[in-house]
């Protein structure tokens, strides 16, 4: 049985809210059918879907990283303003995108759902001059040609974009325009440059690796600009034959889930940056999708169409929801340098919400969300847990490791109640965990909420969005000697003081 010991005086720090932020892409239903759909009635009068929006408030999506992903490396952000919108062929993800939906739209929808724009440019095959002008577009009151275009577009006041992303994964070669360090720490410069004397007050990212060269001729040339460093993570990648990793291979990726957290805190430390620019992991998921161009050449509706299918949402189980929980703590852990991370994305493809015409699904990791936003507290203690079980697991590749069972996060809310997030990955034991609470007095008692579902495989879909469902809270519980957490589990326990 695990030991957790808990010093509530002993803390890791405050978590920023913006760790539980989202990401949204023109790519395939995120947008166009996700969450904006001009004519459905679950539409409002600007065509966004209400339906999406209050799952977005539920959840307090904090930010919104957009408009991509690899989508953005070779899109012109002045195709999507003004009255004349001008369609252009989308080379990511080789199909025609309307600019329908574009800054004024998403800025309209970001204010709806109350949270912060975080705009990701194009460093592909855009230029300094472009990422400029979108910032005067975006944050100056009237001087300039895209400020006035803006007020000319109905919005006299600026919209104030704070947070801001230079490029995507320019690094990689699936990316439009990727760049070498060289040439990668050159643009950022001058890019960081430009985009700075137009709003000095701007936040600005850039796209960075647990690599060494990379980061070093990024940080070397623009690190007095940056407050933020970007990082993605993709554990699960996915092939033709969409052999989705399962619940025991799903629970071997969470053995790695910090390993660029780490690198880059400690490249940030030993550059003399580690108290001035803080990670924003902007992309995230369990699953990654190889990239159909590279793949195969096959256009985005052959290779997305079969996984967006009826049965779609049976993909997402408790091994996504269990995989999310663990990232989230793990970014709770780090939250003195993880400042924020977005889920990727927010809707379809493999994001949290599922639309369908008439409805919306709230996925597995939906629900991991809304108990770590809406339950547990905003300061991170420093816990030390005794070894507990190993679970034997066999990885993708065949080759057999070990993962802890437990991973327990223990957070102190606003009330001074400590909050855990405890994880049981056993796929079929449950797990028990027993605290000490060194010379603080012991609770009286505590409640818990659980998630898992009847089986690993428990999903969500439209028609049944019961499959996982979060348990009743049972309150009034005796300060126990153990704690038994069921199989595959999500659970929030708070302890009464
Ligand atoms: O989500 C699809 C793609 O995955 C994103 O565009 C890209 O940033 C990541 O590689």
């Amino acid at each position: 049985m695990v030991l957790l010991h808990i010093d509530p005086s002993r803390t890791v720090g405050k978590r920023d809210p913006m760790i539980y932020g989202h990401f949204i892409e023109h790519f395939h239903r995120q947008i166009y059918g996700g969450i904006y759909d001009p004519g459905n009635p679950l539409s409002d009068a600007e065509g966004f879907r209400i339906d999406v929006i209050k799952a977005m408030q539920r959840i307090k999506t904090p930010v919104l990283r957009w408009p991509g992903g690899c989508y953005v490396s070779a899109s012109h952000w002045k195709d999507g303003v003004g009255k004349e919108r001008r369609p252009h062929f989308d080379k990511a993800w080789r199909v025609e995108e309307p600019n329908t939906f574009g800054t004024d739209e998403y800025i309209a929808f970001c204010r709806k759902v109350g949270c912060a724009p975080y705009i990701c440019t194009n460093a592909g095959t855009g230029s300094a001059e472009e990422m400029s002008d979108w910032v005067e577009y975006c944050n100056l009151p009237n001087e300039g040609p895209w400020a006035k275009l803006r007020a000319d577009n109905g919005h006299k006041d600026p919209f104030k974009v704070k947070y801001w992303s230079i490029g995507n994964e320019n690094y990689g070669s699936w990316e439009m325009g990727a760049k070498s360090a060289e040439e990668w720490g050159r643009l950022v410069t001058e890019s960081a440059k430009m985009m700075k004397r137009v709003d000095p007050s701007i936040e600005l990212s850039a796209a960075a690796l647990a690599d060494l060269d990379w980061n070093i001729n990024l940080l070397k040339g623009s690190g007095k600009n940056l407050s933020w460093i970007s990082l993605h993570g993709y554990w699960d990648g996915i092939n033709q034959t969409n052999d989705y990793a399962n619940y025991e291979q799903s629970m071997v990726y969470t053995n790695t889930l910090d390993s660029q957290v780490a690198k880059v805190r400690g490249l940030l430390a030993a550059m003399d940056f580690g108290n001035r620019i803080r990670i924003a992991f902007d992309e995230w998921n369990l699953r990654g999708w190889y990239h159909p161009n590279v793949d195969a050449g096959l256009s985005l509706d052959e290779y997305i169409k079969p996984r967006d299918l009826n049965d779609e949402n049976q993909r997402y189980t408790m091994a996504d929801a269990v995989f999310t929980a663990c990232f989230l703590s793990m970014v709770n852990r780090n939250c003195d340098i993880v400042g924020m991370a977005n889920y990727a994305p927010v809707v379809n493809t493999r994001g949290c919400i599922y639309t369908y015409p008439k409805g919306i699904v709230l996925r597995p990791t939906y629900h991991v969300f809304d108990m770590y936003v809406n339950e547990l507290g905003d300061t991170v203690l420093d816990t030390y847990a005794e070894a507990g079980q190993k679970l034997s697991l066999t990885d993708k590749q065949g080759k057999a490791t070990e993962t802890p069972a437990l991973d327990l996060l223990a957070t102190l809310d606003a009330q001074g109640n400590v909050v855990l997030a405890a994880i049981n990955k056993d796929p079929a034991k449950a797990q028990d965990f027993t605290i000490d609470w060194g010379s603080s007095p012991s609770p009286s008692g505590y409640s818990i909420h659980t998630l898992s579902g009847t089986s690993t495989e428990s999903y969500n879909d439209a028609g049944h969005d019961d499959a996982v469902p979060l348990m009743p809270t049972k309150a009034g519980y005796k300060a126990p000697d153990s704690i038994k957490l069921p199989p595959h589990s999500v659970n929030v326990i708070k302890f009464a003081k």
